[in-house]
């Protein structure tokens, strides 16, 4: 049984250095793709606490093009599938780089999984090939909860999830 070791640092940018290596050695050497995002998810949530309200992947369906399918996640009933393009994962998926929301009801197309939701950010998830294999979807209560210290250390989180 693994535990949780760390206590996070107040300081956003450091808590997510702190996140980003207990999250490398907790999945060293693991083969399953699934095992290493059900691993990040409560870490990720254990760090931030409230903040993150949802926080969960899409993964890219191998057997339907353009179509993402939900994966591990903690958090209230997601929907299942996204087409690239559509909401914010949906973009996300089809930019392949990292969104920042904050007032999802300004965003077109936004898919509201539960409408307590406000803000959100979405992050792209590629293989050791530099494939897109998901996107990190982290929602908000409150508006305007993420800034750019949350996108570079999510990506650095899932950069940190897919190698090792
Ligand atoms: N709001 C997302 C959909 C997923 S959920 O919020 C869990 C979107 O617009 O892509």
């Amino acid at each position: 049984m693994t535990e949780q070791r760390i206590e996070y640092s107040a300081d956003k940018a450091t808590a997510y250095r702190q996140l980003a290596e207990e999250v490398a050695s907790v999945v060293a050497g693991e083969t399953s793709r699934t095992a290493r995002y059900a691993t990040a998810v409560p870490l990720l949530t254990a760090a931030f606490g409230e903040r993150f309200f949802w926080c969960g992947f899409y993964e890219v369906d191998p057997l339907k093009e353009g179509e993402l399918v939900v994966g591990p996640y903690q958090g209230t009933l997601g929907c299942l599938r996204i087409p690239f393009g559509r909401g914010v994962c949906g973009a996300c998926a089809t930019k392949r780089e990292t969104i920042i929301v904050p007032d999802v009801h300004a965003f077109p197309g936004h898919i509201a999984c539960d409408s307590r939701s406000n803000s959100e950010i979405v992050v792209p998830v590629f293989d050791a090939s530099g494939s897109l294999v998901a996107v990190l979807d982290v929602d908000s209560t409150s508006f305007a909860a993420f800034d750019e210290v949350d996108a570079r250390g999510l990506e650095a989180v899932c950069r940190a999830m897919m190698t090792g």
